[in-house]
């Protein structure tokens, strides 16, 4: 459910636009120009409401993975909704400390924490905003330790244990346990297995609580599991809960009692109508598995990012060429050339991921009733939808069936407010698009659209050896 929709234009009822809540897109592309990244409030506060409400029996703290999407609007409006922050660099606690986030709702996970990041993460004197003395930049010195640190390795927590240590402070930690349960999602995003780089394998939990209880200066007291992203099915977190609960055990067997389990993050979204299933359905699984325990003091944790985010954004983009290429006489393929790609929105070239594409005005006769591969409407043709870098994997959509578009027309992009912005690129000097929040009948500039002097600035003025 969102809040992107197709209405019969008014001055025109043979036609109809797409509108985000009360906004419609073709202004709003004319107001601010193409690209751009167009976010939904009302869908954002409404997933984030159903996530937490789906799984309310177990009390468990929600964390956002910022990864899905850093937007400090965004990140606000998160936070606003009293969840806290999953973080996993050092510019992400920044930024969602910028949010008003307290940094004691603030997870910091990630597999590669350097020495820097650990200590701005211990205390924010640390933080790279506290020596830059940025304008508009409140003084982070004041603030404490992150809520948790994920810990991915035995090196890890030493360097997080000697840093503590060092600063006098403890460090509230979980370990991060692989529990080679196959989450059957692309293998770049699987993070569950034992071939994969995340995690300490099951097996060596004990010995890494043993090691943590002489480290004065943490206090390991959970365990964190993810197993990839997205998960259409249920059934692999539910052999990632046993694996565990297995763990959590063991450990209370060895005398180390583990007070917090995280789950992670990896719920679907509906970049198809009808593909996921919806956070009531995970929980209807999930829920009674952890009942008992929960009851019984254990505290459960979640990190959605994209459940929440991915159907809450579309990418605008506006069509600069249509082109036609022949094929041995034959009429050949359809290429919509966009002034986005791959830059803007990488999950397709990365992932051959499936994002639904749509022009924005088109004949009321062929408003799609679903985000599907093949819509069944009539007077549909095959086109891909590209970006104009050099790249032939430069693409958003491959072979899709679409009605008719010229050069000028602007294309939506569905299913773009989850690892759009957060993993769009400068490739081939293309600045970031803006990113707007409509809220009702409002909009609101929540990032300009970046320039050439963005992207030079960083070189100017240095001169040659
Ligand atoms: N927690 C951890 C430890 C994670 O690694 C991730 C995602 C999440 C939570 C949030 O997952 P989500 O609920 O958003 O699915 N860039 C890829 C996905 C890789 C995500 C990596 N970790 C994509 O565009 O699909």
């Amino acid at each position: 459910m969102d809040y992107f929709a197709f209405q019969p234009d008014p001055t025109d009822h043979d036609r109809a636009t797409l509108w985000c809540e009360g906004v419609h897109l073709r202004n709003l592309a004319e107001s601010v120009g193409t690209p751009l990244y167009v976010y939904s409030k009302k869908t954002i506060i409404d997933h984030a409401r159903r996530f937490v409400e789906a799984f309310a029996p177990l009390a468990p703290s929600v964390h956002y993975a910022a990864k899905a999407n850093p937007s400090l609007e965004v990140l606000r409006l998160i936070v606003a909704e009293g969840l806290g922050i999953d973080v996993v660099s050092g510019g992400e606690l920044e930024r969602a400390w910028l949010a008003g986030c307290p940094v004691d709702r603030v997870v910091f996970a990630g597999v590669g924490k350097t020495e820097r990041e650990i200590r701005a993460a211990l205390d924010g004197r640390f933080s790279p905003f506290a020596a830059a003395g940025e304008r508009g930049i409140p003084d982070p010195a004041q603030r404490g330790p992150v809520g948790r640190f994920n810990i991915e390795s035995e090196g890890e927590r030493e360097r997080l244990a000697a840093i503590a240590a060092e600063l006098g402070v403890v460090a509230k930690a979980a370990l991060r346990v692989n529990p080679n349960v196959d989450a059957r999602t692309h293998e770049y995003t699987t993070t569950g297995l034992t071939e994969n780089k995340f995690g300490v394998p099951a097996e060596r939990a004990t010995a890494f609580f043993e090691r943590a209880a002489e480290l004065p200066s943490v206090t390991l007291e959970g365990l964190h599991v993810h197993l990839g992203s997205p998960i259409y099915e249920v059934e692999p977190y539910a052999q990632g809960i046993e694996v565990v609960l297995g763990v959590i055990d063991q450990l209370a067997a060895a005398g180390h009692r583990v007070s917090h389990l995280n789950l992670g993050g990896g719920f679907g979204a509906d970049y198809e109508t009808g593909k996921s299933p919806w956070a009531r359905d995970y929980a209807r699984v999930l829920v009674p598995m952890l009942e008992e325990r929960a009851r019984n003091g254990l505290r459960i944790g979640l990190e959605p990012g994209r459940t929440i985010m991915a159907n809450a954004g579309v990418l605008l983009t506006q069509v600069q060429y249509v082109k036609q290429n022949q094929i041995q006489g034959a009429a050949g393929k359809r290429f919509l050339i966009c002034d986005a790609g791959m830059n803007a929105l990488v999950r397709p070239s990365l992932y051959k991921a499936f994002h639904f594409a749509w022009p924005i005005e088109c004949d009321a006769a062929r408003v799609p009733s679903e985000r599907v591969e093949s819509p069944t409407l009539p007077g549909l043709s095959t086109a891909d939808v590209v970006g104009p870098l050099c790249e032939t994997g430069d693409l958003l959509a491959k072979d899709r069936l679409l009605p008719d578009v010229a050069a000028g027309d602007v294309l939506a992009i569905y299913s773009a407010g989850a690892y759009g912005r957060s993993m769009a690129m400068t490739y081939n000097e293309h600045p970031l698009p803006a990113e707007v929040m409509v809220s009702g009948e409002a909009w609101r500039l929540i990032r300009r659209a970046g320039t050439p002097m963005d992207l030079v600035r960083p070189e100017l003025g240095l001169g040659t050896p």
